[in-house]
């Protein structure tokens, strides 16, 4: 049973949730197939960006309740696996969100880079209401995104929230038709797949990083960087192509 498919066309991987009859939970097997994917497609130059996906009308109703249940013996493996795969992964990152993203359905966005949903998706964090506690990162992630009391709310009441909620909240980039979202996500990912990766990687690492860190110490740091991508290959193409009045090709880096 293949529950997560993947799909490499213009130098985007497309990893679509693909099991619809359980709302796309993700079993043990799943996170792996999506922490081995993430890993290679981190080190692959032939990968420039990757966009989670679900099928049909669910994103992803979280982890699989079954699991949950035999995780006391089994243990978290794979999901953590993923967790530090999806946290530490280097390219543009991006997600398609449609009707339902429950737990690590939402927990998972708060990694991506660019995430759009359709009107009719909805979100939940509801980790106390299961008598759990917040996984992802969401602790720390989303707190510093939203604040926190918008983030006790989302974290403690663990009420559904729609994808208006989220544009507002700063939790997603944007809200489209449901039918619309799929090709916005993978326009943007055609997009940033054709810029310089390697200035695109460090840009991503940088908004990364600095967060907590005083003001002036992000502007040093900033202009140290900027001074060495100044030098690089890639801004070189940029510039000449500037000066020579033409598009810049950036399909030759990596
Ligand atoms: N794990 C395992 N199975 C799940 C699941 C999950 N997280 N979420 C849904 N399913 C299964 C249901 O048991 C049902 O299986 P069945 O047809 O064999 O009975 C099937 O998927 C359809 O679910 P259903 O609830 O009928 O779909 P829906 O469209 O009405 O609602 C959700 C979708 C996602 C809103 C709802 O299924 C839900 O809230 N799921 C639980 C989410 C959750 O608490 N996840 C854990 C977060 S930490």
């Amino acid at each position: 049973m293949m529950s997560v498919s993947k799909n490499l066309e213009d130098r985007v991987l497309t990893l679509t949730l693909a099991r619809p009859e359980k709302r796309n939970a993700l079993t043990r097997a799943m996170y792996q197939t999506l922490a081995d994917a993430l890993k290679g497609a981190a080190s692959d130059a032939g990968v420039r960006a990757v966009v989670i996906t679900g099928t049909g009308d669910c994103f992803c109703s979280g982890n699989d309740i079954g699991d949950f249940i035999a995780a006391g013996e089994a243990g978290p493996g794979p999901a953590l696996e993923f967790l530090h795969a999806i946290a530490a992964f280097p390219k543009p990152l991006l997600a398609a969100v449609r009707g339902p993203a429950v737990g690590i359905g939402t927990t998972l966005l708060l990694h991506c880079d660019l995430v759009y949903a359709g009107e009719g998706a909805r979100f939940q964090l509801p980790f106390v209401n299961l008598g759990l506690v917040p996984e992802g990162g969401s602790s720390l992630l989303l707190p510093a995104m939203v604040g926190h009391a918008r983030a006790a709310e989302l974290l403690m009441l663990g009420e559904p929230f729609d994808a208006g909620t989220a544009r507002e909240l700063g939790l997603i980039n944007g809200v489209l038709a449901d039918d619309a979202v799929e090709a916005r996500v993978q326009d943007q990912a055609r997009k940033l797949a054709a810029k310089p990766p390697a200035a695109l990687a460090q840009a991503k690492a940088m908004l990364k990083s600095q967060a907590g860190k005083p003001v002036a110490q992000v502007l040093d740091e900033e202009v140290a960087a900027f001074r060495e991508r100044l030098t690089s290959p890639e801004a070189h193409e940029a510039l000449m192509a500037f000066q020579q009045k033409r598009a810049p090709d950036f399909s030759a880096f990596e």
